[in-house]
């Protein structure tokens, strides 16, 4: 495994590497999500690449950036272990030189939901995966579903750009108890991680009413409500929304003939939690 840290260099070695090549983003302090994406590019590519790199555009004023973990020797071991050829490790002054000034800037798919609750967020992550995307030129890239709306967004400027990427989703990793893996969970107190899975519960309660036959959003969003707001921990919820899975606009109705997505971003404390579930 070769771990590069320039912009030059990591355009050379996928230049000069076996095709197709496919490409992980990710921010590292891995987990098994990040390694379901790495096992699939490893199955699907001659020659797999991973980029670890903390964005710090994607993070807002207030977020989490300083305090984002940060696992370097252990993320490099896991991903020799699971056969990755090429780690592009950036510093941030590499990827935005002094006096960068070209940014990415989203349209309706990054407004609502998380585009919403964190200006900026999608115009930080869509620069920096068409960085990535420039660098490496990879014909596959893998997206987890649980950042569901991040994989909408990049989905349109792949398209809108016509970057021609294949972008390949992959489902959401679980804890037994449903907690979606993500690296914020190890923020997590004891007590707020017994009550975290009220998250996936809410959203299972939400897919049972529409299995059932509801279909006016309001009432099955109600349906997650019911759940997170019984849950004492829970200090807010930011949003439960029904959209279109492609667009991400809210439908009112929900219809049979689109691929809808339920989707959440609830407090514990200073923790915030995303997690969705798509129906269809
Ligand atoms: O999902 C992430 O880890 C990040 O948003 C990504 C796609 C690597 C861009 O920084």
């Amino acid at each position: 495994m070769r771990v590069v840290e320039t912009c030059a260099e990591m355009m050379a070695a996928c230049r000069q590497a076996a095709r197709p090549l496919g490409l992980v983003p990710t921010m590292g302090a891995l987990h098994e999500g990040h390694l379901s994406l790495t096992r699939q590019a490893r199955a699907d590519n001659v020659t797999m690449a991973a980029s670890i790199f903390v964005n710090p555009t994607q993070f807002g004023p207030n977020e989490d950036f300083a305090r984002y973990p940060r696992s370097l020797e252990r993320d490099l071991e896991l991903l020799e272990t699971e056969g990755t050829d090429l780690v592009f490790v950036p510093p941030p002054d590499e990827v935005y030189p002094e006096g960068f000034d070209t940014w990415i800037e989203p349209g309706a798919v990054a407004e609502g939901m998380e585009g919403a609750a964190r200006p900026g967020h999608f115009r930080g992550v869509a620069t920096v995966v068409a960085k990535l995307f420039t660098i490496t030129r990879p014909e596959l890239a893998y997206f987890g579903q649980k950042d569901g709306q991040q994989v909408a967004v990049i989905r349109k400027m792949n398209h809108d750009l016509n970057l021609g990427v294949e972008i390949v989703t992959m489902p959401t990793i679980r804890e037994p108890d449903g907690l979606a893996l993500s690296s914020r969970n190890a923020y997590l107190t004891p007590e707020q991680r017994e009550a975290a899975p009220a998250v996936y519960r809410a959203l299972c309660a939400a897919e049972d009413v529409w299995r059932r036959g509801e279909r006016d959003a309001a009432r099955v969003q109600r349906a997650a409500y019911n759940i997170l707001e019984r849950e004492t921990l829970v200090d807010a919820v930011d949003y439960v929304s029904v959209v279109d899975a492609d667009s991400m606009r809210p439908v009112e109705t929900v219809q049979n003939d689109l691929e809808l997505m339920i989707a959440t971003a609830v407090r514990l404390g200073s923790v915030r939690l995303i997690d969705n579930v798509v129906l269809g």
